[in-house]
């Protein structure tokens, strides 16, 4: 597969060193809005190509998946440019800014007939399907709740703190809160509680959020862009609990008795960066004539925008485009 990098940023990087590593994957193409930058990409992470703009990327007919790496604020227009080009794409979460977008990209690529999915990494990760047997199993009998936390000191990116780049912790750390809750608890959500605390220019520096659900489970998720955290995420049954250690890309699972002895520890396999499996999943999805991954669904790529949506009319987050 011939794959494409759309934004010569961050995480465009992680994206071509973990690629570099799959023999099943080409390093086809990166474009940059600096012909300089594409070029100074291409020679560090051996891509074939570099554009000095996202169109000549689209435009290019060899291009198989175009991975996404753009803001927030702009993963809307960028797929609908690769989508209008007939590309498959796999974008960065949040998808898009909220779930309008979402639903007008996906009805896009339905009609265009083209793969579009997103790379919540978290989904696509061995580790989950580890996660969904560990709580089949029933070692700790019935999970009433969970919490989730996800924190890093991100003030001083751009992206994070730009309105117009649809910047604050929701959308950038948030995003795997929300998602670890889904994978765990599912969507039948009866209630959602948010508070959050607002930088000077309105975007939520850190989100407090309580799920409830039909059936009486709660979640308590937590996330803040100004400091640092464990990472932690936790499963409570009436017999015992499950810790997970780093919810942004799972280093193992603990599981406890009620008497917080140790009785089971699950670890994570060896891997590149763990991107390479939303990579590997849009290859079968490819190879299979798919048009969404069933790692993420679009229905839950929806179902998560419009949760953030929800949460932001809550907290009072409106990015400037939406005004
Ligand atoms: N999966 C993960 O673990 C993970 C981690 C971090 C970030 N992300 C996601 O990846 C995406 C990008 O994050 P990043 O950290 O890579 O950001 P970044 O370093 O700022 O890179 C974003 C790139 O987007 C391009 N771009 C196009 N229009 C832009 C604009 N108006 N302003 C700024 N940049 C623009 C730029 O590339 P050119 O100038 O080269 O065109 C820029 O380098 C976000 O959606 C973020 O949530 C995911």
């Amino acid at each position: 597969m011939k794959m494409g990098i759309l934004g010569a940023g961050n995480i465009a990087g992680t994206m071509a060193k973990t690629i570099r590593e799959m023999p099943q994957v080409q390093s086809w193409a990166v474009a940059s809005r600096s012909l300089e930058r594409a070029q100074a990409f291409a020679g560090e992470y051996g891509f074939a190509h570099a554009y000095g703009s996202y169109e000549e990327l689209v435009s290019d007919p060899e291009v198989d998946l175009i991975y996404v790496a753009t803001p927030h604020s702009h993963h809307y227009e960028h797929m609908k440019l690769c989508i209008a080009h007939g590309k498959n794409v796999l974008t960065e979460k949040s998808f898009t800014q909220n779930a309008a977008q979402a639903k007008e990209v996906l009805k896009m690529a339905e009609a265009k007939g083209v793969l579009v999915t997103e790379a919540i990494w978290t989904r696509y990760i061995p580790m989950r399907r580890t996660l969904d047997e560990v709580l089949e199993s029933g070692i700790i009998g019935t999970p009433h709740s969970l919490y989730a936390t996800l924190s890093y000191p991100l003030t001083h990116v751009k992206r994070m703190t730009e309105p117009a780049l649809a910047g604050g912790a929701l959308l950038d750390i948030g995003v795997y809160t929300l998602n670890f809750a889904s994978m765990v608890f599912g969507d039948s959500i009866r209630e959602v509680k948010a508070s959050a605390v607002l930088t000077d220019r309105g975007l939520d520096a850190a989100d407090s959020i309580t799920l409830i659900y039909e059936d009486g489970r709660m979640a308590v998720l937590h996330s803040d862009m100004r400091a640092g955290c464990n990472r932690e995420g936790a499963i409570y049954g009436d017999k015992g609990y499950i810790m997970v250690r780093n919810i942004n890309n799972c280093e193992g699972i603990c599981v406890y008795n009620l008497e917080h002895q140790m009785i089971a520890e699950y670890k994570t396999p060896e891997q590149i960066t763990g991107y390479e499996y939303e990579v590997e999943a849009c290859m079968r999805a490819l190879e299979n004539g798919k048009k969404e991954c069933p790692e993420m669904p679009h229905t839950e790529t929806i179902r998560m925008m419009e949760l953030m949506d929800n949460i932001r009319a809550q907290i009072g987050v409106v990015y400037p485009n939406e005004k």
